[in-house]
């Protein structure tokens, strides 16, 4: 049988035997792994994660809005080429030097095996994932232009990832092992946090945490605070000098963990509708400071 190599997880990051068993079985059975979740919950960390763990280089494809399949395969700089016909002492008839590999061909393209990263899938548009199907199957392409085919010495482990509930295609998700990264609970997140902040006071993190897990529970927020967010509040809050008995009722750094201003309303809308108490004045003049 063959050998594979085994993701155990990294110092700096924290994984679940559920993910962790996903991961290999991705590379076990070398099949794509799709990971879904909400922003922050370490999906794109992930790929470092198993690229260190395992010593491989880490390739990462950033999708955008306008990413086309074709741009991870190769691109003709045809551009380039009339530019040098003109200008340049190129010997223009090699096509060849031309060609620019995508992060799919450079990621077939290396002697040893690597991961790579194609990081919001979803951002594409819905046929994106579709036109990469031959290829993350085949893990190898023809170039037309050189009439070269470029074929994978080595499969790379591949990792995608996705943040919206948007659905991708059927066939796509036919191919890929999928695993979905729920918000961590309270003790997932402070073994997360641990990793970020090792020293951090036991009383401070106990009461911003409280104060996380209540404002993230808070209805019709557009944007939840995620864990970097509860990473960065926590610095913030330490570098601030705040003591931990006012972060529930003053909420300090508050656009630290909530970053549009409709939120800061929700929050202050709620708070007004709950308490009559005296609190509500120090609370609203706080959140006042964020405007
Ligand atoms: N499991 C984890 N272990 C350690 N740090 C984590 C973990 N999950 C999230 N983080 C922290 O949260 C930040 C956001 O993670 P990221 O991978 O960018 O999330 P996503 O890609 O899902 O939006 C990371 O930079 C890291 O600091
Ligand atoms: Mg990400």
């Amino acid at each position: 049988m063959a050998k594979y190599d085994m993701y155990n997880g990294s110092s700096d990051y924290i994984v679940s035997d559920e993910l962790r068993n996903s991961v290999n079985i991705a590379i076990a059975l070398q099949k794509p792994l799709l990971i879904k979740g909400e922003p922050g919950t370490g999906k794109t960390m992930l790929a470092q994660s198993i690229a260190d763990s395992l010593g491989k280089n880490l390739l990462i494809w950033n999708i955008k809005s306008t990413t086309k399949a074709q741009e991870g395969l190769y691109v003709y700089d045809t551009v380039q080429r009339l530019y040098d016909s003109q200008f340049g002492d190129h010997d223009v008839a090699d096509i060849k030097q031309y060609i620019k590999l995508g992060k799919l061909g450079e990621a077939f393209n290396y002697e040893e095996q690597v991961v790579l990263l194609i990081d919001e899938i979803d951002k594409a548009d819905l046929e994106f994932p579709n036109d990469l199907l031959w290829e993350l199957d085949q893990m190898s392409f023809y170039i037309p232009e050189t009439k070269e085919t470029v074929t994978a010495k080595n499969r790379p482990i591949v990792i995608v990832t996705s943040n919206a509930e948007k659905e991708l295609p059927d066939a796509f998700l036919r191919r890929c092992i999928f695993h979905y990264i729920a918000f961590p609970d309270p003790e997932g997140m402070e073994k997360i946090i641990r990793v970020h902040h090792p020293k951090l006071e036991k009383k401070l993190l106990e009461q911003a945490m409280e104060t996380f897990y209540m404002l993230r529970e808070v209805p019709h927020l557009q944007k939840r605070p995620s864990t970097s967010e509860l990473i960065d509040w926590l610095q913030a809050l330490v570098v601030g000098g705040i003591n931990p008995n006012t972060i529930k009722s003053e909420l300090p750094f508050l656009g630290v963990l909530l970053k549009k201003n409709e939120d800061l309303d929700t929050l202050l809308n709620g708070l007004y509708k709950k308490s009559q108490t005296q609190s509500r004045t120090v609370i609203s003049s706080s959140l006042n400071r964020y405007r």
